[in-house]
């Protein structure tokens, strides 16, 4: 799919734009705070409904109408996908301190859980090293606002196990506190609860990531030049029952994948619950639920080396690029449509071979959005196919390529 119109109002530090924009690849270059970096998270916006990097949507909001009555910040667009052109609008207001958010698609009220998935769009900032580097809840999170874009049922399971752990660890806490008579038949029924709306995420994410790891396994080696394969796997905490030496340390977790084989759904609602009576006593020790996919994790393997904990920034960096590009794969394999590409500032933090690959890459997409202070990181002919726009205080101008270099020299 591609962007063919924008209009923003009062999105962070544009006032007003409105644009159109074409298939192929767009190079958005200008001085540091010019409004680059919020461009491409507009775009993000449009493709989640929520703002990138678990940022508050109420920052979306330009700073210069937080004294207006109803402050607001508007993002509307032409998004032509392969069933046609679609019309979306997506209005972020403060109403008594309030946050309020309103969706349209094609003029009809959506609900957010209706709404994500409509628009594909892949962001990649460069504090995504952090998904490599970070603790897990950061890849957790990646991981469901990725498979919420391919699959709404799976963000609806999301809220719902939310509410059903935060009720679960209400009781468990009662149960510690004051003790009750039937905290087994209690608890029975918070554990079936947990495990109906904890086993499908699981089960989503073992398939997501199985994917993931195919197609990172073919995009890692081109990336680096053959020097590098990398590998994902899941480590959800679950006792899987067939590996004994996990047995004992069930929080380092275990490779559900090593089989080879994924998990059933009734498979992953049988471990989910032997893992729930097992870890029984300790779960009402501490008063709260320690086993569920709220303490899932993914490894990414480099050669056999753990990124997270052994990876040079190099390495994590390149990694967290690849793991975006097999999410552009797997979201035009399950949408039958490719996902609009948003690079902020890739190539400076790319060595020479690295970015010759990207380049060559990218010319195949079908629409990418790439930031940049300096265009002489990209070579003349992947400039010579490009539309640039110089970004300067939240405006945008086309220049055409001979302008540039008359600038130049
Ligand atoms: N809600 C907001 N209202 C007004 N301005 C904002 C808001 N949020 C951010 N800004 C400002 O927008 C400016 C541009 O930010 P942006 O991150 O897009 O810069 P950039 O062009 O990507 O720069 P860099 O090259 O440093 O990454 C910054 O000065 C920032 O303070
Ligand atoms: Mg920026």
């Amino acid at each position: 799919m591609h962007l063919q119109a924008l209009r923003l109002l009062n999105f962070r530090n544009y006032v007003r734009l409105e644009g159109s924009f074409e298939p192929g690849i767009t190079i958005l270059f200008g001085a540091n705070a010019q409004g680059k970096t919020n461009f491409l998270e507009s775009l993000y916006y449009l493709s989640n409904a929520a703002a990138s990097h678990a940022r508050s949507d109420r920052q979306l909001i330009h700073f210069d109408v937080s004294e207006d009555v109803i402050p607001f910040a508007r993002v509307e667009a032409t998004i032509k996908r392969r069933d046609g052109a679609q019309q979306v609008a997506l209005t972020i207001g403060l109403q008594n301190g309030r946050l309020q958010k309103r969706i349209e698609l094609n003029g009809i009220a959506k609900r957010v859980h209706e709404y994500v998935g409509e628009i594909n769009a892949v962001l990649f900032l460069p504090e995504d090293i952090d998904l490599i580097a970070s603790g897990p809840s950061l890849r957790r999170r990646y991981l469901d606002t990725t498979i919420s874009q391919i699959d709404q049922s799976y963000y609806r399971a999301l809220a719902e196990y939310e509410e059903v752990l935060g009720q679960r660890n209400a009781q468990l806490k009662a149960l510690a506190e004051r003790g009750l008579r039937n905290s087994e038949e209690l608890l029975a029924f918070w554990d079936e609860k947990l495990v109906e709306a904890g086993a499908y995420i699981i089960l989503r994410r073992q398939q997501v990531i199985a994917r993931l790891d195919e197609l990172a396994g073919r995009i890692h080696p081109e990336l680096t030049g053959y020097n590098e394969f990398l590998r994902l796997s899941y480590l959800p905490r679950l006792e899987l029952g067939y590996h004994a030496s996990h047995q004992l340390s069930l929080d380092v977790g275990t490779d559900l994948l090593r089989e080879g084989t994924l998990l059933t759904l009734q498979e992953v609602q049988e471990r989910f619950h032997e893992s729930l009576q097992r870890r029984r006593a300790e779960e009402l020790a501490r008063a709260v639920t320690v086993v569920g996919p709220h303490r899932d994790d993914v490894r990414f393997l480099v050669n056999e080396v753990d990124m997270t904990d052994y990876g040079s920034r190099g390495q994590q960096r390149t990694s967290a690029l690849t793991l975006k590009l097999s999410e552009v794969a797997l979201i035009t394999e399950k949408r039958g449509d490719p996902p609009i590409l948003l690079l902020d500032d890739v190539m400076s933090e790319l060595d020479e071979a690295r970015r010759r690959y990207m380049t060559e890459m990218l010319i195949e997409y079908p629409q990418v959005f790439l930031t940049t202070t300096d265009l002489d990181v990209f070579t003349e002919p992947f400039l010579g196919r490009a539309r640039l726009l110089h970004v300067e205080q939240g405006r945008h101008r086309e220049v055409d390529q001979a302008q540039k270099k008359r600038a130049d020299s």
